[in-house]
């Protein structure tokens, strides 16, 4: 062969490869309102910046007549590329191959990239789109697929780890994706379940569509397995890119500055009335957060599931810092099992990666009732305390209204290590509400009051200027500083600035026994 022919061999080639499942199977995706994997990371990172590997591995396996359907690339892409400059390793299942599933030779790529990334100490982002383990490899899949497993785990903490599911997602090969720190799912065209309809029909004999039992919104609202739900692929990339920008390569980074124009010292007058005076109005959260961070720019994460608390990344001062808090216009924001779930892996996230925590706390307590109790909401809950408890990052907290009872102890209060603890002067933060501590402080003396309505109203105003305030706690230290809630950002900054060489740190052990 000349050289001429070798280069031209090698120009066939890449090709093929690119043309993968061939062009019947590429319009089939886009009639599905699919787009291919190559597609897809064209549009995730940064233009011209993809590297391949592996682009010529095929599958070794020679049963069921494989042997003579060998795809160059073997159905899934793998590489390394760049978003806002920064690198990541990326894998993009091919859909077009054997339906995207997984054989032996697909793991290795996914895996070496794995490897790769975890060295590097660069995050990590999988596309997902695949019928599972491939049915010709047998057993050999299933191996493959745990091999994966390992590494999602072994990653996990070390660098960021990200999947997008664009299509099926079924069986044990959603466990990699729930290992990984986010998950994004596209509406009407992705799903993720352990067991499918038919499944389920056989041996529950209920009936529930693919979309029904694992679409986008039912992950993103109900289960919470889901943290995104896009509206198209092309959202969904576009989110991932913007995910990225808060986080830092790896756990041994900070994560990246962005430089802001909006003045650390901003005073706000509309913070002064956003939280009512009645104590038991809601109010909106997000539009407080929002006031407060750099250019009004709140990245909302899990917006869908358990909204009585709100997750997500915002920077002050161009410092990114993860946002916890108790959403008073849901459920009064109590915390619930879902509640706890959400926030202690979000709280877990931020720690592993050195993101610092803020906490806005309006909290009653914890939901009543059997169906909490019997969920299990102690050990949920304990969770939440738990990741709280456990963190080092700098910990920031605004007690807007009511922090009440436990969940006072569990939003990242001074006795576990909260490091800037402010209040608004509205905040109330005691045991429980008045009107319950009347009830119980003087149950006897209400059955036997001439005038027990009387009674009870003076007893609870009497109640709400003693405790209802957040001074009995300012005096003790608990509260660092009464602030006036204009202020909130120019306190949050000049504490975050402070703090930003932090250093703690946990006993020596292997690890903690967080309540699962
Ligand atoms: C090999 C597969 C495949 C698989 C799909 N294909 N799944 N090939 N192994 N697991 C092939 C099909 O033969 C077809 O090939 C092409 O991919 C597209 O599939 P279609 O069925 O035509 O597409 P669609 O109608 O969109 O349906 C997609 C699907 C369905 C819902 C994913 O294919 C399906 O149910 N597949 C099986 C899913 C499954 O049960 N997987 C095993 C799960 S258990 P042609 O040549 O016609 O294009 C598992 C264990 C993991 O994954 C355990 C880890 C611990």
């Amino acid at each position: 062969m000349s050289l001429q022919e070798r280069f031209e061999e090698l120009h066939r080639l890449h090709r093929q490869a690119e043309l993968a499942g061939g062009a019947e199977r590429i319009q089939r995706q886009h009639t599905a309102g699919k787009k291919t994997a190559r597609e897809r990371l064209e549009l995730l990172l940064d233009k011209g910046s993809f590297a391949e590997v592996d682009k010529f591995v095929v599958h070794q396996c020679r049963d069921f007549g494989m042997e003579a359907q060998r795809v160059l690339g073997d159905g899934v892409v793998t590489g390394s590329g760049r978003i806002h400059g920064r690198p990541v390793f990326v894998f993009a299942q091919d859909f077009t191959v054997f339906g995207g599933s997984l054989s032996e030779a697909y793991a290795r790529k996914i895996c070496k990239i794995m490897d790769l990334a975890l060295k590097a100490g660069v995050p990590i982002i999988g596309l997902n789109d695949s019928g599972g383990a491939r049915i010709q490899e047998g057993v050999v899949s299933l191996a493959a697929y745990a091999d994966i497993f390992l590494r999602n785990t072994l990653a996990s903490g070390v660098i960021p780890q990200i999947s997008a599911i664009m299509g099926p997602c079924a069986g044990g090969a959603v466990y990699s994706p729930a290992i990984t720190d986010f998950v994004f799912m596209v509406k009407n065209s992705s799903y993720m379940f352990v067991t499918g309809p038919d499944v389920i029909k056989a041996v529950t004999h209920e009936e529930v569509s693919f979309e029904e039992l694992g679409g986008a919104g039912r992950h993103a609202g109900t289960s919470g397995v889901a943290h995104f739900a896009a509206e198209s692929e092309e959202e969904c990339l576009a989110l991932i890119r913007e995910l990225v920008t808060f986080l830092p390569q790896n756990n041994l980074e900070d994560p990246p500055l962005r430089q802001t124009l909006d003045p650390p010292d901003r005073v706000d007058e509309t913070l002064q009335t956003a939280v009512p005076d009645q104590p038991n109005k809601p109010y909106d959260i997000k539009e407080i957060i929002r006031t407060v961070v750099d250019d009004h720019y709140f990245f909302e994460v899990h917006a869908e599931f358990a909204p009585n608390i709100v997750v997500g990344f915002g920077r002050l001062n161009g410092r990114p810092v993860g946002i916890v808090a108790n959403q008073p216009a849901h459920l009064a924001g109590c915390l619930d099992i879902n509640a706890s779930l959400k926030g202690a892996r979000f709280v877990r996230f931020c720690d592993c990666f050195n993101i610092p925590l803020v906490t806005f706390e309006d909290v009653p307590g914890f939901l009543p009732g059997t169906a909490q109790e019997y969920g299990g909401i102690i050990k949920h809950g304990a969770k939440l305390l738990f990741a709280y408890c456990e963190a080092t990052v700098p910990k920031l907290t605004v007690i807007t209204r009511k922090a009440y009872g436990g969940a006072y102890c569990v939003m990242s209060s001074k006795h576990i290590r909260g490091d800037a603890n402010f209040a608004y002067p509205t905040a109330e933060i005691a045991v429980m509400g008045p009107e319950g501590a009347v009830n119980i402080l003087y149950r006897r003396e209400l059955d036997q009051a001439k005038d027990p309505v009387r009674f009870r109203d003076e007893r609870t105003a009497e109640y709400r200027e003693k405790f209802a305030n957040p001074l009995v706690a300012a005096e003790r230290g608990y509260v660092d500083e009464v602030i006036e809630p204009k202020d909130t950002r120019r306190k949050l900054i000049q504490a975050l600035e402070i703090l930003h060489t932090k250093r703690d740190s946990n006993p020596a052990k292997k690890h903690g026994n967080i309540p699962l």
